[in-house]
């Protein structure tokens, strides 16, 4: 049984999921407009469904085809609820090939741009030109439509578009979530906003309020919490969120893991602290994140030697402010998670409705005693919707805008072993990449910019002098969520300005090499 969002909206659309790389985006792009909506497997009870008071239902899209043995199944009572629907690709296939109509793999098979026409006019096309471009991806199409349907679309291929006025259903063939389709946020919006009767309520302001009064709620008026704090988007706001309800019972860790960028450590409790009114502890553990390090090279062995060291800290920390609460008769009860929304839909998928967090985000072994409960206030948001909350509660641009930084830092950023001495040049020469990126207007239009030291020394000439000292790697990408990515094509200016300060800078690095390669088939980090 998936945990089902808490929706402080007053409507709520239900998206039905079947397995399409694009299901997350549709309720996206629906909130967008500021209705609610929420994503459940297609597995989900009808009662479930309706418990949620959805104003309609969107069916996605999925990889497999209706009529195979182990296609996803959904209960085709959800057909007969009364409710509206919209069916999207696969959504289109179930809804034909369950109320009579006959789903058969296609003569011409249709992936990425299409050409449809409208050629009946229907509701969900209300307001849009009659020829669309749009996104495809099926090899199933509709052969025969159920009894009562009529084909409002078509390619020059196949079905596009089928509708029901009478019981309340209209299906694409095509995905008006994905942003090559032109129009799509139009077709979503006349289905959720003008057929359902949505209200746009989803707003940051109506967010936060609602937020802050449950987790006043569920903590209670003596309830004490702890929050671990990287710096970043998601933990800073969830904690913001927090302290706005229950203000000083919220104690926040920040651990100095010694491969933190430079000046961060200060620069982020004074943030914090001053600029969010935060209650900080701030340990710096760089020594003991270094020797831990000493002599590791493998990627994984690093980012293993971090974690460990990292639960080892907080869980100290966690018991030194457990301790002193229980002492003055009071009881630390919850931990503060910055748990996103992708999060929690990937770990109740279609196929694996294991809940699991993905391993970064869980501080794990925390001692048994404590038996801390969770509070994870932004497991409804996307990231782009965490930032437009942080705006709302008038956090400094500074850490909303802030590229994703990966937890082991910079270690992954240093090949080879990481020492105390390549930490500072790299700290350095990120620096330098950073500020430039930022001068140039470019660091919040990049998805990630940073230097990467390498293992290699080579041979320059500074002055009249022979230098042997290392190279250092820039890399700059563009992304939407980091699973795919471009290298950026970074004007030259701003490059050469970076290598020209890097090598004339920066002590240890004389030569600096600029990384083009995408994901797949790289990686964004070296390691
Ligand atoms: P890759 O290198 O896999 O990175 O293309 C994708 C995104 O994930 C970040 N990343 C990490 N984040 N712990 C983290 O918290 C990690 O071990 C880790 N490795 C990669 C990376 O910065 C990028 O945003």
């Amino acid at each position: 049984m998936p945990t089902l969002p808490d929706t402080n909206a007053t409507s709520t659309i239900v998206i039905l999921d079947f397995g399409s790389q694009y299901t997350q985006l549709i309720a996206r792009r629906i909130r967008e407009f500021n209705v609610f909506s929420v994503v459940l497997p297609c597995t989900t009870p009808l009662d479930t469904i309706l418990a949620l008071q959805p104003k309609g239902i969107v069916l996605s899209g999925g990889p497999s085809s209706v009529y195979d043995a182990d296609a996803p199944k959904a209960d085709p009572a959800i057909l007969q609820a009364g409710l509206p629907i919209l069916g999207i690709c696969y959504g289109l296939q179930f809804i034909t090939h369950h109320l009579g109509g006959k789903v058969v793999p296609a003569a011409a098979r249709e992936y990425g741009h299409a050409e449809v026409e409208v050629t009946d006019p229907a509701l969900i096309f209300h307001g849009l030109p009659k020829r669309l471009e749009v996104w495809m991806s099926h090899g199933d199409h509709a052969e025969t439509l159920a009894p009562g349907f009529r084909v409002t679309a078509r390619t020059a291929n196949a079905v596009a578009g089928i509708a029901d006025e009478s019981r309340r259903m209209w299906a694409v063939q095509f995905h008006p979530e994905v942003v090559h389709t032109k129009h799509g946020m139009a077709l979503l919006k006349n289905f959720a906003v003008t057929i359902c009767g949505a209200t746009q309520d989803w707003t940051p302001a109506h967010f936060i309020t609602s937020t802050i009064a449950k987790i006043r709620a569920q903590v209670g008026e003596t309830g004490h919490a702890i929050c671990g704090l990287s710096g970043g988007v998601d933990s800073s706001v969830a904690a913001v969120l927090v302290a706005r309800a229950i203000g000083d019972r919220l104690t926040c860790i920040f651990v100095n893991n010694g491969v933190l960028r430079k000046d961060e450590f200060e620069k982020v409790q004074k943030t914090m602290r001053e600029g969010l009114g935060l209650n900080v502890v701030a340990v710096d553990s760089s020594a003991r994140f270094l020797a831990k390090l000493a002599g590791v090279t493998d990627p994984e062995q690093k980012r293993k030697a971090i974690g460990n060291e990292f639960i080892a800290v907080f869980d100290d920390e966690a018991k030194k402010i457990f301790e002193a609460e229980q002492s003055s008769g009071e009881e630390v009860a919850w931990l503060v998670q910055g748990t996103l929304y992708p999060d929690v839909i990937e770990s109740a998928s279609v196929h694996g409705p294991s809940h699991v967090i993905k391993s970064h985000h869980n501080v794990g072994g925390l001692p048994a005693d404590m038996k801390l409960k969770l509070i994870e206030p932004l497991r409804d948001l996307f990231k782009d919707e965490v930032r437009r909350i942080g705006r709302d509660l008038r956090m400094p641009e500074e850490i909303l805008e802030r590229q994703p930084f990966p937890g082991p830092g910079l270690a992954v950023r240093i090949l080879g072993e990481v020492t105390p001495d390549r930490v500072a040049i790299l700290q350095e020469a990120d620096a330098i990449c950073v500020e430039e990126i930022k001068r140039a207007g470019l660091y919040s239009k990049v998805w990630q910019s940073f230097a990467v030291l390498l293992p290699i020394k080579t041979v320059g000439v500074m002055g009249d002098q022979r230098t042997y000292a290392y190279t250092c790697a820039i890399r700059a990408v563009e992304s939407e969520d980091g699973m795919t990515a471009d290298w950026a094509a970074l004007p030259y200016d701003v490059l050469r300005t970076i290598s020209s300060r890097i090598v004339s800078e920066v002590r240890g690095i004389n030569r600096v090499v600029y990384d083009i390669t995408s994901k797949p088939p790289g990686t964004i980090e070296w390691e």
